[in-house]
């Protein structure tokens, strides 16, 4: 496919993983459309040169209206912190959103999705719900791309609370941590050829570090007013439990599950087909400074 007079919907581009990748894809010369539940939200973030229209996952007729005239449609959608929230979105709206794709006609879609989702590995209600929509999108009849991306650099700010940064649980597993400018660069480049349709592809970054690892480096280049304050999975339940904090106790499972979980799969393919990932985490923590 090239990228002249081609369109591609993105669905969740006002996210923090869909952003990037709409922008790239305009860069690249598609013309992007973004799907969005309120457009001077998606407007103020994502600015001049996108096409905007108002929609909502849930509603099959305004995907329908938003993907006429689409030759693919990129998913960046996120469930949670409930078992029925991650159904909702990781399965459900994923299942929609490639039905509607093969009932318009679009051309291919490709999808953000995680690594460790076997039936074997899938043990909490995200990774199931993850598991059914890849299956969903897989069986849709569109030809597709999944990528599986490993832990994004981008995260590490988002466990800073106040002067602390959480290392929530015993995380051991070497995680090759990738910067979602790379990952945006390699959506974009699955939409210019062929290659990569009907593949999972493994996105995983130059390096590897244990979370510990990433968040030592983060602290010490991006933030070194924070200090990392580790607590257990079992902890973080409890002080969820005791405080109603849902968003505390889908963590505490979230992180669990990377417990038990490293990295499977190998990014050896999308590199060659996309062009391996280059941006190093020390590299992404000096672009990405916070101040006291
Ligand atoms: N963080 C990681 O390291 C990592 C690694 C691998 C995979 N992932 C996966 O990446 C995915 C995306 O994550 P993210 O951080 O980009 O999520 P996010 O920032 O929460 O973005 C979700 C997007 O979906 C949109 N949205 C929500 N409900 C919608 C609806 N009903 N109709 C239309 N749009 C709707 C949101 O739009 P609004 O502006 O309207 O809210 C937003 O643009 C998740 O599934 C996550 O599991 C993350």
């Amino acid at each position: 496919m090239t990228t002249t007079n081609k369109r591609i919907l993105v669905i969740g581009g006002t996210g923090m993983l869909g952003k990037p990748v709409a922008q790239q894809l305009k860069a690249d010369g598609f013309n992007v459309r973004i799907l969005a539940r309120n457009i001077e939200k998606a407007k103020s973030m994502l600015g001049e040169g996108h096409e905007f229209i108002k929609g909502d996952y849930e509603d099959a007729d305004s995907l329908k209206s938003a993907m006429q005239g689409c030759d693919g449609v990129h998913v960046n959608v996120k469930g949670g912190p409930s078992e029925a929230d991650f159904e909702r979105a990781d399965h459900l709206g994923v299942k929609r959103i490639a039905e509607t794709a093969k009932a318009v006609g679009v051309g291919r879609v490709t999808l953000i999705s995680a690594y460790a989702l076997s039936e074997k590995k899938a043990d909490t209600p995200e990774s199931r719900s993850k598991v059914r929509g890849e299956a969903a999108f897989k069986s849709s009849g569109v030809p597709y791309t999944i990528f599986r991306c490993t832990w994004f650099m981008e995260t590490l700010p988002l466990f800073v609370q106040g002067k602390n940064i959480s290392l929530i649980g015993h995380q051991i597993h070497q995680l090759h941590w990738i910067a979602a400018e790379d990952y945006a660069r390699m959506v974009s480049q699955s939409y210019q050829s062929d290659e990569a349709l009907n593949k999972e592809l493994y996105i995983f970054g130059p390096e590897a570090f244990t979370m510990g690892e990433a968040m030592k480096i983060y602290t010490e280049i991006a933030a070194p007013h924070i200090k990392i304050a580790p607590i257990s999975t079992k902890m973080l339940s409890i002080l969820g439990a005791l405080s109603f904090n849902t968003e505390w106790k889908s963590m505490s499972t979230l992180m669990g599950h990377y417990e038990r979980w490293g990295e499977d799969g190998s990014p050896e393919e999308a590199n060659r087909l996309l062009g391996a990932p280059r941006i190093t985490l020390k590299e992404w923590c000096k672009r990405n400074k916070i101040t006291a």
